[in-house]
């Protein structure tokens, strides 16, 4: 006898993985396609359109209610490294407008920038063909002290105890909708016309 498929329902992480996961697809193809490693111009490129995203949510991370709900949310900012990094590849620091992003939505956002951090460790090897780390030009793709599982899990964990209504997670799936065309925006805008 086979055994009973258990029907559990999705954590707010699993459902957000979920709703994004073609948008996901869609990204990391995007990216993939414009050569980011080919060069160091071409990856400065890359590193400018994770600076605009750090950038425009930054508020987010110093968000006092924000912080109350995720320990540690400041310290997880990859501002200063990425600006780093970008002065390393020789790249201006552009100027960024930040996005006026609502709170409930902003948990959205964070889930986007935080599960980054996950494909990162494809990239930071990836860009070590090119003579950069996590030392020079790759600052903002290092793992946490703790290791990159345990920050991810850390962070999963907190946004799935924040209690919400029904109506307050659909706006939290909206954010991180909204996040992922954001961030595939900054592509085409900056890294240029794809393959
Ligand atoms: C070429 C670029 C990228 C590649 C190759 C890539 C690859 C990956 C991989 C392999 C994972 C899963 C890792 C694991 O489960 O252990 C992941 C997770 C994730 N990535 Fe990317 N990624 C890229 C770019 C991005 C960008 C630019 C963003 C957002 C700004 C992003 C957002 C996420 C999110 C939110 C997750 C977590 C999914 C979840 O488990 O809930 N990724 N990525």
């Amino acid at each position: 006898m086979n055994a009973p498929v258990l029907d559990l329902p999705l954590t707010r992480a699993e459902r957000l993985k979920q709703e994004t996961h073609a948008q996901h697809e869609r990204l990391d193809t995007g990216i993939a396609g414009r050569d980011p490693f080919a060069t160091r111009e071409r990856y400065a490129a890359f590193v400018e359109v994770q600076y605009r995203f750090y950038a425009a949510i930054e508020p987010l991370y110093r968000d006092e209610r924000l912080q109350a709900l995720v320990p540690g949310l400041a310290s997880r900012s990859r501002l200063a490294a990425a600006r780093l990094d970008l002065a390393d590849l020789g790249r201006p620091v552009p100027e960024v407008e930040p996005l006026p992003i609502s709170h409930r939505e902003g948990l959205g956002w964070l889930y986007v920038s935080e599960g980054s951090t996950l494909g990162a460790a494809f990239l930071l090897k990836a860009v070590e063909a090119i003579g950069l780390g996590e030392d020079c030009g790759a600052r903002h793709l290092a793992a946490a002290p703790e290791g990159r599982g345990r920050h991810w899990r850390d962070f999963k964990e907190a946004l799935n105890s924040v209690p919400l209504t029904p109506a307050e997670d659909d706006l939290a799936v909206s954010g991180a909708r909204a996040a992922f065309t954001y961030v595939h925006g900054l592509v085409a805008e900056v890294m240029g016309p794809g393959k």
